[in-house]
């Protein structure tokens, strides 16, 4: 056994592993930027398409390549029968595991499912942008006892996924706030389900197994569950006085605070600056202003630990606005799947560019070398 001296970084936590060219994250400052792009001056502005544009081909698109991506995103947005009877075979499970299980069964019907070339996993990672949403609304009709809703040939990403919940389309303003949280989920670096899918495509496995894997790691609350967990705890609050008590008792009992805390960002995670306003703005609309006084008193009680550097992430706010457009709790992680198949996309095509098998190392801290004993003298 080695006597080497080992320095372990548990959790991997500050460890470079490669090298990005598509997010940025100065988790000091809080900045973050897509292809060079402050995440400041793309939300609420670019769509939800434009920045899959840029996240998946790395320059912003003209009208004519954007108006032509969309086209391409639309066409792609029924699933197969298949797929369907999958869904509705599983149905009772998370919406998560029946995510996972569709989009892991979707290679057998996508044509170019063992092409690793870029050209394919790029076609193929815009078929499941435009597929992902269709499944989970899909699964949400099904469980519900009723078809599913055809996704709609002209609305946005956005619009058409609230569309295919019960067959209404939103309002422009409800629209724009989850094309808004599309965009901000659509990619963030070497989190854990992004690092679980390069490992996947370090193995030259192809992207439908990578993004079922990182499917996987993103359904933990310590990842994507987070939004559906902020929603618990606001509706166990029930009125902004007594928000502060509540904090006091979960941090007494040693339990976390959902929608705080990060492992890179120090300073405000930067996204939910955006959602903020978004859900201040929907709680009037709704004639609910509850929840965001909820949510502000929340974020008092916990304001000493800003000092530790906890602050509020995305997943903080982005539970209530889902909330309040009637979305199920436990649709609350596919959501953020829905907005990051372009991220993994692009972070398994850099993967399979420059290639290497992911394989770290574990100290070992078991028995010493001993004797085997056959089992009849044990
Ligand atoms: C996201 C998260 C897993 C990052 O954790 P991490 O980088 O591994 O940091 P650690 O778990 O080591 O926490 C460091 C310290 O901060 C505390 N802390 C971190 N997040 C906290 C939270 N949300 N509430 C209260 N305390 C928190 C830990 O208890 C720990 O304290 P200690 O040093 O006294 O033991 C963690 O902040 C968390 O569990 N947050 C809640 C879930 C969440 O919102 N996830 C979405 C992330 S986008």
């Amino acid at each position: 056994m080695t006597t080497d001296k080992i320095t372990l970084h548990r959790g991997l936590s500050g460890v470079y592993f490669d090298r990005t060219e598509t997010t940025f994250i100065d988790g000091k400052e809080g900045k973050l930027l897509y292809r060079g792009y402050n995440i400041h001056d793309l939300a609420g502005v670019a769509s939800f398409e434009e920045t899959s544009y840029l996240l998946m081909y790395g320059e912003l698109p003209t009208q004519s390549q954007l108006d032509e991506f969309d086209g391409v995103l639309k066409a792609n947005r029924n699933i197969p029968s298949e797929i369907v009877d999958i869904i509705t075979l599983v149905k009772n499970d998370h919406p998560m595991s029946v995510l996972r299980t569709a989009v892991s069964a979707l290679s057998a019907f996508d044509p170019e499912a063992e092409d690793n070339s870029p050209e394919a996993t790029l076609r193929k990672g815009i078929r499941l942008t435009s597929q992902v949403p269709t499944i989970v609304m899909a699964h949400h009709n099904i469980r519900n006892g009723r078809a599913p809703i055809a996704p709609s040939e002209n609305l946005s990403h956005a619009a058409n996924f609230l569309y295919m919940m019960e067959g209404e389309e939103p309002t422009a303003g409800t629209a724009a706030l989850m094309d808004t949280d599309f965009v901000l989920h659509a990619d963030h670096g070497s989190n854990a389900s992004a690092f679980t899918a390069r490992a996947v495509a370090s193995t030259n496995a192809h992207l439908h197994d990578a993004i079922t894997a990182g499917i996987g790691a993103l359904s933990g609350p310590s990842h994507g569950g987070a939004a559906e967990n902020v929603m618990t705890m606001a509706l166990d609050i029930g009125e902004a006085e007594n928000a502060e008590q509540y904090v006091k008792d979960l941090l007494a009992g040693g339990d976390r605070v959902m929608g705080f805390g990060h492992r890179v960002y120090r300073a405000e995670d930067p996204r939910a600056r955006h959602l903020r306003e978004g859900v201040r703005k929907l709680s009037e609309e709704k004639g609910e202003p509850k929840w965001y006084g909820i949510l502000e008193a929340v974020q008092k009680a916990m304001a000493p630990y800003g000092r530790r550097g906890i602050h509020v992430n995305v997943d903080f706010f982005a539970g209530v606005i889902y909330y309040l457009n009637g979305i199920p709790h436990d649709l609350f992680v596919p959501i953020f799947a829905v907005g990051r198949i372009p991220g993994w996309t692009v972070q398994v095509i850099e993967q399979f560019e420059h290639n290497i098998l992911l394989r770290p190392l574990l100290q070992y801290a078991g028995p010493e070398e001993r004797k085997y004993v056959p089992v009849s003298e044990r």
